[in-house]
């Protein structure tokens, strides 16, 4: 267990004018973020989440010291609307980023699940709240890192980590380090251009692509190939007679050919 190097990590912080909190345990770093003092753009990490979130008001496993928990908090001059392509956005920036220091070939799972080899790597959660000039984005991203099987993991769906991957444990402060340095100025290419610098790289790791899936929307199942994604970040799907749907939300599942669900 080595713990994260909580003053280099906020010094580095510093020097890209980004305040930095680094909890030993805390409930939820975005939750934490909801309600923290200013400034508007600030990033919480925490060794250890008691009742960390996951999408679809799921749980996210927090064990202490495995993994990476990190939020950021970050302020759009943009209505919640005009954010649908955000978590495509940050899905594809940290994608490049895993790649660029690992070398494997991750691929994304839209919205924006990270998996390797079609295990989970990665979840965002993103959570938006009106402001008087906009939007805060409250990002919300937990990569598994040294996490190992054990018997007791509430986890439903089929998962990897960094240390599987790699075969040896992997430092999580470079990674942390990472993420500091080109969140941020995703986010704010983001806000600049939306969603389109990001689709040619999303578009190449779109594991849905061509694919059978079936998309839970609120109570109902709907299936159909996947075609990929439009500009505004929406999944396209064909259904076997032939209609065209744009889905802006839920929860997609690859279909096998045995006809089992992924
Ligand atoms: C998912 O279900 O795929 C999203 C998981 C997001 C987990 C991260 S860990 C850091 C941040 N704090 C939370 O409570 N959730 C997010």
């Amino acid at each position: 267990m080595t713990p994260l190097d909580a003053p280099s990590l906020v010094a580095f912080g510093s020097q890209h004018n980004i305040v930095i909190d680094v909890l030993k345990e805390v409930d939820s770093t975005s939750r934490w973020l909801q309600s923290a003092p200013p400034p508007a753009l600030r990033i919480c990490l925490a060794e250890k989440q008691t009742q960390g979130k996951g999408q679809q008001g799921k749980h996210w496993h927090s064990p202490a010291y495995d993994n990476i928990y990190f939020s950021c908090r970050y302020p759009f001059e943009k209505a919640p609307s005009e954010l649908s392509g955000l978590s495509l956005a940050v899905a594809v920036i940290l994608c490049r980023l895993l790649k660029e220091l690992s070398h494997q070939p991750f691929q994304i799972k839209w919205p924006n699940d990270i998996l390797f080899a079609q295990q989970k790597l990665a979840g965002i959660l993103i959570e938006c709240f009106k402001s008087p000039g906009g939007t805060f984005a409250i990002i919300g991203i937990g990569i598994n890192v040294n996490m190992m099987p054990a018997e007791d993991r509430p986890i439903e769906q089929p998962w990897t980590s960094l240390q599987q991957i790699m075969g040896h444990p992997v430092a999580r402060d470079p990674i942390c380090r990472a993420l500091i340095r080109t969140l941020p100025s995703g986010l704010a290419c983001f806000q600049q251009e939306g969603l389109a610098p990001f689709l040619p790289d999303w578009r190449d790791a779109d594991c849905l692509l061509g694919r059978t899936v079936q998309v839970r929307q609120g109570g109902t199942l709907l299936s159909g190939t996947a075609t990929g994604v439009d500009e505004s970040g929406r999944l396209l799907m064909r259904t076997s007679d032939g209609e065209q749907m744009a889905f802006h939300s839920g929860e997609a599942k690859l279909t096998m050919p045995h006809g089992k669900v992924k």
